[in-house]
């Protein structure tokens, strides 16, 4: 992708029935460092994320706290939704809630639209649906209860009882477009990823399509359809619309077409209904389909899905109020391949913050700025050509070369690959240091000119980290930046040329960018 082309990633909106748990969290960190990335690379980003508010799943937790659906959702976003965005430092654009105005209204338009070009009928639907997924479920989504269950046929995602139902409805002729489909996961190959999830898309598809039932007319917490308000559009309908209003949809044409279309990230549980309905209902509008979808795995608890309906959510302030938001950013970006399903364990995150945050990283940072205080008086030094080896040389040709390789992984969505590459340049900088030994050239005048190579050359390596590791880590990184004298902020660096010096004279003192932190192993 070149330079200044428009960049638009969304996360999925959250239902707020409940708190948010670090799955939720790591969907929101994986789509923010993608975001950071392409802004420090000189693309037009726009990232939105936000709430999923209709549904017979936030009516019924409604009702059962005694509000309506309405109070509720507006809680949940103030007292949890929101103020999880400030926990992980997200850098969202817009964050948009399915009861906002600017949505409802264009959901409507959307509606209307597919209505007048005969996409749309009514028909009767029996069929088992399970309130938490908020879907209708085949025969083969479905699993024998165990427990109190027993006896009953329950949803395999969320092990609770479906329920059987029948009602008259509205249609989306969905079975319309099997076979454009079909051609679009063939003609490419990029539109749905990772390949295990492309490959599930494509062999669901070919089973053929139904059509999907859009209304409901048994309770009234949604979107009203414009044509017969007795019924509300049903909640995945108007839920997948978002990406669509929030980027203008209906209300600023201009905005829309120069976003439009969004690269989707989401967890591999809903990447169906992002990669087989959504692009339905964009073909059925004539609208492009998105850029691509992209189904991540699943932050395991026990080997099994971490959910609070489950019991095993964690939520994401017991982990940052000890360790901080860039290490939350950084452990669950690093020790879990993106795509792939991971188990978090706190022994992991405290062995992973101690050895490569705290030790590896920033031990290096402490230590290279000390070291320029006190041999150079806090002055930056410059390299003298002469006085260049191959040790030199090593480390500049690393810092291009990790910060290329970094990149083209960050296209691939790759974003572990990615911070296993930058870590490359961590630990060549720490064995260069290891080797060079400064503290031994400051004892002798004649190895000035070494000495000054040697800290001059860590130094502009700690400034090509600061600068790729701003996504991940951008607290660290920002310290880091002052501390270094570098030009601006951190953020406002082009990630591209991360090896370009554009630091200033003098270093600051720099804190610990990672304190040790004592871990109650009870
Ligand atoms: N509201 C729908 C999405 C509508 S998008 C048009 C929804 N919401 S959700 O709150 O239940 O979950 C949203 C996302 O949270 C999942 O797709 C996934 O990205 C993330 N996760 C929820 N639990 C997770 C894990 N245990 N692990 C990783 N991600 C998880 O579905």
């Amino acid at each position: 992708m070149s330079a200044g082309s428009a960049f638009y990633i969304t996360t999925p909106i959250f239902y707020v029935n409940d708190v948010p748990h670090i799955g939720h969290a790591y969907t929101e960190v994986a789509a923010d460092v993608l975001a950071r990335w392409h802004r420090q690379a000189g693309d037009d980003t726009w990232f939105l994320t936000g709430t999923d508010e209709h549904g017979q799943k936030i009516l019924r937790t409604a009702t059962a706290n005694g509000v309506t659906p309405k109070e509720w959702a507006d809680k949940l976003v103030a007292e949890a939704w929101q103020p999880l965005l400030q926990t992980i430092d997200i850098s969202n654009d817009d964050f948009i809630r399915t009861t906002d105005e600017r949505h409802e209204v264009n959901v409507q338009l959307f509606l209307q639209r597919l209505y007048d070009a005969g996409y749309i009928y009514t028909g009767e639907y029996e069929g088992y649906y399970c309130v938490g997924c908020e879907e209708y479920k085949q025969q083969s989504d479905l699993v024998d209860g165990t427990g109190q269950y027993e006896g009953q046929l329950v949803c395999a995602i969320h092990s609770k009882p479906v329920e059987l139902l029948k009602e008259r409805n509205y249609f989306f002729r969905m079975s319309d477009f099997t076979q454009r489909l079909l051609d679009l996961y063939e003609e490419r190959p990029e539109f749905v990823q990772p390949e295990s999830v492309r490959n599930e898309i494509i062999s669901f598809v070919r089973r053929g399509l139904t059509d999907l039932s859009i209304s409901r007319q048994t309770f009234d917490w949604g979107i009203k359809v414009p044509w017969d308000e007795s019924h509300v559009v049903y909640v995945w309908f108007d839920a997948l619309l978002n990406y669509a209003t929030a980027a203008g949809y209906g209300s600023d044409d201009e905005k829309f077409a120069r976003l439009w279309p969004a690269t989707h990230i989401v967890g591999k549980d809903i990447a169906r209904f992002h990669a087989v309905i959504w692009p339905a209902m964009l073909m059925a509008a004539g609208l492009e389909v998105p850029k691509q979808v992209y189904g991540h795995g699943w932050l395991l608890v026990g080997g099994e899905k971490m959910s609070k309906s489950k019991l095993t959510g964690i939520a994401p302030e017991q982990i940052t109020d000890t360790f901080g938001s860039d290490a939350f950013r950084y452990y669950f970006m690093r020790a879990i391949s993106f795509g792939q399903d991971g188990s978090f364990s706190w022994e992991d995150l405290s062995a992973r913050y101690q050895a490569e945050l705290a030790n590896g990283f920033g031990n290096l940072a402490s230590r290279v700025v000390a070291m320029v205080t006190r041999y150079f008086d806090g002055v930056v030094p410059t390299a003298v050509e002469s006085a260049v080896t191959d040790a030199e040389l090593a480390i500049r040709a690393t810092e291009r070369r990790v910060t290329a390789a970094a990149d083209e992984a960050i296209e691939r969505l790759a974003v572990h690959e990615a911070l296993t590459r930058i870590w490359e340049l961590v630990d060549e900088l720490n064995g260069y240091i290891t080797t060079q030994e400064p503290w031994g050239l400051a004892k002798d005048p004649a190895n000035a000119d070494r000495l000054a190579t040697v800290l001059s050359t860590a130094l502009r390596g700690l400034g090509t980290l600061a600068v790729l590791l701003s996504p991940v880590v951008p607290e660290a990184a920002a310290k880091l930046w002052t501390a270094l004298a570098g030009v601006g902020t951190v953020q406002e660096q082009s990630i591209r040329s991360a090896y370009d010096w554009r630091g200033g004279e003098r270093v600051q003192p720099l804190e610990a960018l990672f304190p040790r932190i004592e871990v109650d192993a009870s």
